[in-house]
């Protein structure tokens, strides 16, 4: 018996996950909501350990490690905290289909769930975001049960979503293709703990390919990132890798259908299907993901042309970001219990306005106002979006909407509200998105 073998394991507590992000990486406790930012030196140790590990040269840290709960004593094994919170968003969807499930189904998707609970550890860096156990099931469901369609040699290009374990328990041969080592080590750990058998290999896409992979597989799955680079390396590879006449299904991020459509007819592979919002996705606080995609069902024809030939290196630019048209933010303001709400009227807003004209790169092009009995809008349109402001005298709150949301403009906006009418301001509270700027003052 190798000497780590007898050594005791260790593996991440229960509700305890690695998430390792392009900027920061984290310890999130999903029991308290707590998060505890990880310096890069230890994100090695905590990767081993999420996978079950003796804690080896790291011992010192043991003690304190198992004391706070980050670490218990024993190999990985489902997280009962994961299960059941996945379990949960699953509810959402597999009620809708879950009673015409055959046994087998129903047991490729109980083994599904298990391999998603004992995922502890999530890489957003190479753009990993997994679908939810149930949308992993109705994947492989499409390509069918190998007791009824005959069993099928099946490509998972890349496999973050953990699609090869319902199809290994759906009587398919399946090989993982992914370039994370942690996945695959994750995912053979988890096979052989489930009593499933499958390949997981690691492999760059944008490397060559061996002259023995090609022209190997009945059939691939994909979720690439939705944007030029990826959909060419991840479609060209696996074109590469299926016989001809194969079958691949394809992850389409909704607003890039034109994009994919447009490599579709360059690389001359045939759309066979369009499963509209099939893919649901979660996020490292297993909570539903705001993302969602399109499965696609595509086929490798005798006119398929790939953007990458087999034997040469591909070099990306945009591998990991989605590519679309991104809309500007838009700012919202929110002042409340405002001091001086007889100021609050147009002409003293008006000259607010000015002052952010003269300081700002704000141009109103136009400016309408509208006077009730206890409010005011003014409503100022710019080359490009508007500027609106709303005072509610009786209730003693202003409003501003800025859109585009433009810092300088915003700032000097801004200072000239605060000290005209919350110069003793108590809170701020400030959330931002991809789309909306909030900010609150009390
Ligand atoms: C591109 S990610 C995106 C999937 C994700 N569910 C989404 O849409 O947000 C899919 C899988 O591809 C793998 N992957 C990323 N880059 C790769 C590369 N260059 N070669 C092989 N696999 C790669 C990732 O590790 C991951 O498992």
């Amino acid at each position: 018996m190798p000497e780590s073998a007898q050594k005791p394991l260790y593996h991440l507590g229960d509700g305890i996950v690695l998430g390792i992000g392009s900027r920061d990486t984290q310890l999130i406790d999903l029991k308290t909501d707590g998060e505890i930012r990880i310096d890069f030196r230890f994100i090695e140790p905590l990767e081993k350990v999420s996978l079950g590990w003796s804690g080896e040269g790291y011992e010192s840290f043991l003690p304190r490690l198992l004391q706070e709960g980050v670490i218990v004593h024993g190999p990985a094994t489902t997280d009962p905290v994961l299960k059941t919170k996945l379990a949960a968003l699953d509810r959402l969807y597999l009620t809708a289909y879950e009673a015409a499930l055959s046994p087998r189904a129903r047991r490729a998707y109980e083994l599904t769930l298990e391999a998603h609970g004992r995922r502890k550890r999530f890489f957003t860096r190479v753009g990993q975001c997994p679908t939810l156990p149930e949308t992993t099931l109705r994947r492989a469901l499409l390509v069918g049960d190998a007791a009824e369609v005959g069993a099928k040699k099946i490509l998972c290009v890349g496999d973050d979503d953990l699609v090869s374990v319902p199809l290994a328990a759906l009587g398919h041969d399946v090989t993982v293709f992914d370039i994370d080592d942690f996945l695959l080590t994750f995912l053979r750990d988890t096979a052989a703990a489930l009593g499933l058998t499958l390949q997981a290999v690691e492999k760059d896409l944008r490397d060559p390919l061996d002259d023995a992979e090609r022209d190997h597989f009945d059939l691939f799955l994909t979720d690439p990132m939705s944007n030029r680079d990826c959909f060419e390396i991840f479609l060209s590879r696996a074109f590469s890798l299926v016989k001809p006449g194969a079958r691949g299904y394809v992850a389409v991020y909704g607003p890039t259908e034109r994009l994919f459509r447009e490599v579709a007819a360059e690389m001359k592979f045939p759309i066979v299907a369009w499963h509209r919002r099939h893919n649901r996705y979660y996020s490292q606080y297993m909570k539903i993901h705001t993302y969602e995609s399109d499965w696609v069902e595509i086929r490798r024809d005798a006119g398929t042309v790939v953007k990458h030939a087999a034997n040469e290196f591909c070099v990306p630019l945009n591998l990991y970001a989605e590519q679309f048209y991104q809309r500007h933010p838009i700012f919202f303001g929110f002042y409340d219990e405002i001091e001086e709400p007889r100021f609050a009227t147009p002409l003293y807003l008006d000259m607010i306005l000015d002052i952010a004209e003269g300081n700002s790169p704000l141009k109103l092009t136009a400016r309408h106002t509208i006077l009730g009995q206890e409010w005011t809008v003014i409503h100022g349109s710019t080359d490009d979006g508007h500027l609106t402001v709303h005072v509610d005298r009786a209730r003693r709150q202003l409003t501003m909407t800025l859109f585009p949301m433009r810092a300088e403009s915003e700032d000097v906006l801004r200072h000239a509200f605060m000290s005209g009418y919350k110069p003793k301001a108590t809170q701020a509270k400030m959330s931002s998105s991809r789309d909306v700027w909030d900010l609150r003052i009390r």
